[in-house]
């Protein structure tokens, strides 16, 4: 690594050292910089602003904000574009780019002269990618999130993105709710700018990044329109400061234990299923193996402790308002790894020791008065789950928790798309819906499909919830008896490939099982008869995508940007 800072870093290697920095002075100075301003340490800005991102409406006041800060601190704040991912404006899925906007970040780390880095991001994707990238590039890195956006309200109801988006919608096929109303919940579904209100992925990865110590304290929950939002990013603009001349990198802070703090942050955020998927990615960038088992484990003596949709009925500016991640910190310490390094060059211990007092509140509960005890996400075995698939116990109905059968299955979206409304389709309320070939190669990229819509014939007849089954994922802001990330997926021969609509399959999550009623010897004989689905022949990142992408297990990350063989697990 050099030792040359500022505009010195990372000089373009023309083979003349001195001529590559004249040569970069020159070009820079037609911006307007002096020699004086040429002369300070650089900290980047990963700029993640885009027309097509909502969630990151907010991004220029925030970069103007962190220039505030590095500037305060003496430093010369340069902002840089990155792909920036929204999920409704991303096809085929955000979690496709995912991959493209870590590497894109990480590039951009290693070719330009920057001495520590202010990554922007909030939308689901974005910050498991920026995180992904500081792990490999390694050079001091602190995160900001957008933030929350509001909550709203339809009627007398409060409502907020995107639980109530499903909510609705559910309704609608039901035919519960008109067109009119359909189109007037659009309208106010999102009443600002900044990621989905409830406790979604974009929540879960900003609350985690928190408990791992690559934010500021206090970032994670503060509503994308306070003024709050600013002062948290002028203080990281600063600290980039520090960190750069502490040398303080990802590396010292994303260890086995910090990402274990995630972890249980997750839990007791009653967090989405897609931090499972990024925390392994993130921590495969370092060599680190997230260990599902113990994971498991850490869920039954980690309670849900955040009332927030889609879990419990509270929203993101609630959660701000009830002291942010200081009070869910608080209530976890006893549990949490203490020594660990966070970005403020303090460890989380001390951090916690200096929060600020408990007020009365009913958004966090306590450890003895959770909104679930323990069993957050459940790791299921079995031969229909291969090497995995995960279950979120606290979004499920407690009477499908232990279910058995008959599978109805779609072979690909398409077939799902085109049958699932079919008034001749023979399915029933107790049958259990399976979509294959939606995993990471399948899809392609794991789109978020696991909620699979209720039959609308079903619907109708008032069925809220099924047992479903998938290799895809699922939003964090859904709900419902929803089996996600089956691994190997379909696509690549995994045991969701060898199912047969009419099979019997059982599910019992209280003794973590995913079972297919069909004796090994059928199953073998299927397995001769399969062969992976026919595609069109790919190019470019399509190609790269489908010859590099890992399954869920290892964070549908490529396999040349993991650290492997893992040096070390975690939890
Ligand atoms: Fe961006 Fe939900 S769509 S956080």
């Amino acid at each position: 690594m050099s030792k040359k800072t500022g505009m010195r870093r990372n000089l373009t290697r023309y083979g003349d050292e001195d001529f590559a920095l004249y040569l970069r002075k020159a070009f820079i100075k037609a911006m307007g910089y002096s020699d004086d301003a040429l002369s300070r340490p650089v900290i980047g800005i990963a700029d993640t602003y885009s027309d097509f991102n909502a969630c990151h409406a907010n991004v220029p006041k925030i970069v103007e904000a962190v220039k505030r800060g590095v500037m305060l601190a003496g430093g010369l704040p340069m902002t840089f574009p990155t792909i920036s991912l929204h999920e409704s404006f991303s096809f085929p899925t955000s979690m496709y780019l995912r991959n493209l906007m870590s590497m894109d970040t990480e590039e951009m780390m290693h070719a330009l002269p920057m001495d520590a880095c202010v990554m922007i991001g909030g939308c689901d994707k974005t910050v498991p990618a920026q995180l992904m990238a500081a792990a490999s590039a390694d050079i001091p890195a602190i995160q900001v999130v957008t933030g929350p956006m509001l909550s709203g309200t339809h009627g007398e109801e409060r409502i907020g993105a995107c639980t109530d988006c499903r909510r609705f919608w559910g309704q609608y096929r039901a035919g519960k709710i008109d067109d009119a109303e359909i189109s007037r919940v659009e309208g106010r579904l999102v009443p600002s700018a900044g990621t989905c209100g409830v406790m979604g992925t974009a929540s879960t990865m900003a609350c985690m990044t928190e408990a791992m110590g690559m934010m500021l304290p206090g970032g994670a929950a503060i509503p994308t329109v306070h003024a709050d939002r600013l002062r948290h990013a002028e203080a990281a603009g600063a600290r980039a400061m520090q960190l750069a001349s502490e040398d303080l990198r990802p590396s010292k802070i994303l260890t086995p234990e910090s990402i274990a703090n995630g972890l249980r942050m997750l839990l007791a955020v009653g967090g989405s299923t897609n931090g499972v998927v990024h925390t392994a990615a993130i921590a495969g960038r370092l060599g680190i193996e997230i260990d599902m088992e113990a994971f498991d484990r850490m869920g039954e003596e980690t309670p849900v402790l955040v009332d927030l949709n889609p879990s419990g009925k509270y929203y993101m500016d609630d959660l701000h308002k009830a002291g942010g991640t200081a009070a869910i910190l608080r209530e976890l310490k006893p549990l949490l790894n203490l020594d660990c390094m966070t970005v403020t060059g303090r460890t989380l211990g001390e951090e916690i020791d200096n929060l600020p007092p408990a007020f009365p509140q009913d958004v966090v509960r306590t450890m003895k008065d959770p909104v679930h005890s323990g069993g957050g996400i459940a790791f299921l075995k079995g031969n229909l789950a291969g090497d995995g698939a995960i279950i979120k116990q606290s979004a499920c109905s407690k009477e499908l928790l232990v279910h058995s059968g008959r599978a109805v299955v779609f072979d690909t979206l398409e077939d799902l798309a085109e049958r699932i409304d079919d008034p001749d389709l023979d399915v029933n309320a107790d049958d259990i819906l399976i979509l294959r070939n939606a995993g990471p190669k399948g899809a392609p990229g794991m789109p978020e499909a696991g909620y699979i819509p209720i039959p609308k014939k079903l619907a109708a007849a008032g069925v809220k919830d099924m047992v479903r089954i998938s290799d895809c994922r699922m939003s964090g802001t859904a709900f419902g008896t929803i089996v996600l990330h089956a691994t190997p997926e379909a696509a690549v021969g995994g045991p969701l490939a060898l199912v047969q609509s009419g099979d019997t399959v059982r599910l019992d999550v209280p003794n973590r099982l995913l079972q297919l009623e069909v004796s090994d010897d059928e199953l073998a004989r299927r397995r001769e008869r399969w062969s992976p689905p026919e595609g069109a022949p790919l190019h470019g990142y399509a190609k790269l995508f489908n010859e590099h992408v890992l399954q869920a297990d290892e964070g549908a990350d490529f396999d040349f940007l993991v650290k492997k063989p893992y040096t070390t697990k975690t939890p």
